[in-house]
């Protein structure tokens, strides 16, 4: 053991990012590596089998890399958490097979982790953000609105109920013809475009409930882009004010859902003082800006991760490991199983164990869903 302070192993291989770190329960970031498979370009989006196969190849290099940087043997760590789901079952049970092999060679605890916990909880990595607090997570396969209480307990209030804001961020790149993983790209290119040149609908504005719909934009983007000629395509003008415009919609779409996320905490009698905005989404500067504009006139303090800890990595995964483990020995995650779905704990707190076991996959749909 290494004194005192508890030193987790991350592992994270959801989707397209192969990703360890080493991070003691004083947060202190020990060594992280991270590869962002390029591979997927050509495709225009995450093909789970090449996503697997990039995983299985780089993921021991990556540890082996952590390990040295921190001068740590296995047997040094309090415990080795990876992602269990929601995730694509490929790429997920590479990670935590990887993760139960290590933590039993080495007889250490292994802790599975809820990738959206990761999310909720990346916040207290940098900052002193206490619960409850209110989170908008929006990523490449989700976007929902909930008070976080503790590690194992959310109340959602609202979720997506078609395309996630990343997805369409992305296929609009793709409608674009701007390449993938679409979000910084479009964030680049609205720097010098009219946010209100075209006007795209903001889907489910005013409604008196916390659900999202983005897969309208994406409609109205396509059917622009199919009125246009070939060479107003080619004119780089045009693809500006598409981005700006549709960044701009997103934005409106989430501050209008905040706005309901608000009024249902207070029906709820929930105080809330602080909001998290996480995920990849989470990463763009336009939209931090607004929702930093928009919490200073609700006198709430926003908390936004660096950038970095936005976008998927293994050190959110480590740091969810120790709060969520806590110093537990959690025997019950060895049990857990690659899950493709696998929804939040929700308030009243549901033991984790509790929610399906074996080792292999657990509920796979067809399609993915992150
Ligand atoms: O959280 P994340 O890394 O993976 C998932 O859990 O899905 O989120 C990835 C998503 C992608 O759809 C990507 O286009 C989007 O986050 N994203 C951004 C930006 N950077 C990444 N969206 C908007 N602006 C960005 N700068
Ligand atoms: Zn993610």
């Amino acid at each position: 053991m290494t004194g005192k302070r508890r030193i987790v192993l991350g592992i994270e291989t959801s989707c397209d990012e192969t990703a360890a770190a080493l991070v003691d329960e004083e947060k202190t970031i020990l060594a992280h590596a991270m590869i962002s498979q390029k591979e997927h370009g050509l495709w225009g989006g995450v093909v789970p089998e090449i996503a697997a196969r990039a995983h299985l190849h780089t993921l021991d290099r990556l540890i082996a890399r952590v390990m040295e940087e921190s001068s740590l043997r296995p047997a040094d760590l309090d415990g080795i958490a990876a992602t269990a789901g929601p995730g694509l079952v490929g790429g997920l049970l590479i990670g935590l097979t990887m993760g139960k092999a290590m933590a039993l060679a080495a007889n250490v605890p292994f802790i599975a982790v809820h990738h959206l916990s990761a999310h909720a909880l990346s916040a207290r990595i940098e900052h002193a953000c206490e619960f409850p607090y209110l989170l908008l997570l929006a990523s490449g396969g989700h976007c929902l609105l909930a008070i976080v209480f503790s590690p194992h307990s959310f109340r959602i209030l609202g979720q997506c109920l078609d395309d996630a804001p990343g997805e369409t961020f992305d296929k609009t790149a793709r409608i674009l013809g701007q390449g993938y993983p679409g979000g910084a790209i479009i964030e680049k290119l609205a720097r010098d475009g009219d946010p209100n040149h075209f006007t795209l609908p903001r889907p489910l504005a005013g409604r008196n409930h916390c659900d999202f719909s983005f897969s309208g934009l994406k409609s109205a983007v396509r059917r622009l882009v199919e009125r246009r000629s070939e060479s107003d395509l080619a004119d780089d003008v045009f693809t500006r004010h598409i981005a700006a415009s549709l960044q701009q919609a997103i934005g409106d779409i989430f501050l209008d859902r905040l706005h309901q996320a608000i009024r249902q905490c207070h029906d709820l009698a929930v105080p809330i003082q602080r909001l998290v905005f996480a995920g990849g989404v989470a990463a763009n500067h336009n939209l931090r800006r607004r929702l930093k504009d928009w919490a200073k006139r609700e006198h709430l303090r926003l908390i936004l991760p660096s950038p970095s800890l936005c976008t998927d990595n293994a050190i959110m995964i480590a740091w969810a490991g120790i709060e969520c483990a806590n110093g537990e020995k959690r025997t019950k995650d060895w049990s857990i199983g690659a899950r493709s779905r696998w929804p939040l704990p929700q308030e009243p707190q549901e033991p984790l164990g509790t929610q399906g076991t074996g080792t292999g996959t657990q509920e796979t749909p067809s399609t993915p869903n992150r």
